[in-house]
């Protein structure tokens, strides 16, 4: 039988790197992608270091969609940093790493899908894509666009045989999750068993873990209320 292929974008650390080793064991065909080298060795695993914001990175994604068709495409890549309204030269990049980054991604590997008439595209989104944030407003507004453009590509791709599907997730403890306060934080092989789930089921958008939904609803209602 045909071994099922996959490229994961921002894989070398956190949720990236155990969902890679969980397909591998699982005996998938991987290639990956990071800023960094990868730890892992596997005859079935191919890595290239590349940055998301680089001007080669669309050659460097078209080359490696060529190498053969993917059944599965997640982008992992995300960074957050705190606002510092004395120094707001690092906005943009967020938002170039976080959503255009992805954009990118999706602009290299999904005109092959649609030819092939069949595969998955998996962004990596935030719960803090419905929320106001005086803290992190770039990384809540990329991962509100990432929401927003991967429900929209969704509509446009499944009538061709290639579905999306936004992954948002609450706190999972990896490098990423900072701050003191990280309720319901879940650890990563519990996100890689979501993650799992939305490759079997390919649901347009999965919430993880659910108890935080109620919470997010209020919050927000807060804020249109007039609080914080
Ligand atoms: N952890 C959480 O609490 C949480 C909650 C909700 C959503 N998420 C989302 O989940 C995704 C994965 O997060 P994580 O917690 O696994 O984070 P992580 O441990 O920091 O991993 C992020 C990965 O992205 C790569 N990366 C970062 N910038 C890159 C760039 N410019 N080009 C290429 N690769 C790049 C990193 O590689 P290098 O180390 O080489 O830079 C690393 O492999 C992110 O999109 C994040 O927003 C996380």
């Amino acid at each position: 039988m045909e071994k099922s292929r996959a490229m994961f974008v921002g894989n070398s650390d956190g949720i990236g790197l155990a969902t890679t080793k969980r397909l591998l064991a699982a005996g998938w065909d991987i290639v990956g992608v990071s800023r960094s080298e990868s730890p892992i060795t596997n005859t079935a695993y191919y890595h290239k270091v590349a940055d998301v914001s680089e001007g080669r990175y669309t050659d460097i994604m078209n080359e490696l969609a060529m190498l053969g068709p993917l059944d599965l495409c997640i982008y992992f890549v995300g960074i957050g940093e705190l606002l510092n309204p004395l120094d707001m030269s690092g906005e943009a990049r967020i938002i170039d790493i976080n959503l255009t980054g992805m954009l990118r991604t999706a602009a290299a590997v999904i005109p092959h899908m649609v030819r092939n008439g069949r595969g998955h595209f998996i962004g990596v989104s935030s719960l803090a894509d419905e929320l106001l944030s005086s803290e992190a407003p770039s990384y809540h507004a990329s991962k509100a666009g990432f929401s927003n453009y991967l429900g929209g590509l969704r509509l446009a791709l499944k009538p061709k045989g290639v579905y999306v599907t936004n992954v948002r997730f609450g706190f999972v403890d990896t490098k990423m999750a900072k701050g003191d306060g990280k309720p319901f934080m879940m650890n990563v092989e519990k996100a890689v068993d979501h993650l799992e789930r939305c490759i079997r089921t390919k649901p347009a958008c999965y919430t993880a873990p659910k108890i935080v939904i109620p919470l997010i609803k209020f919050r927000k209602l807060m804020m249109t209320l007039g609080g914080k």
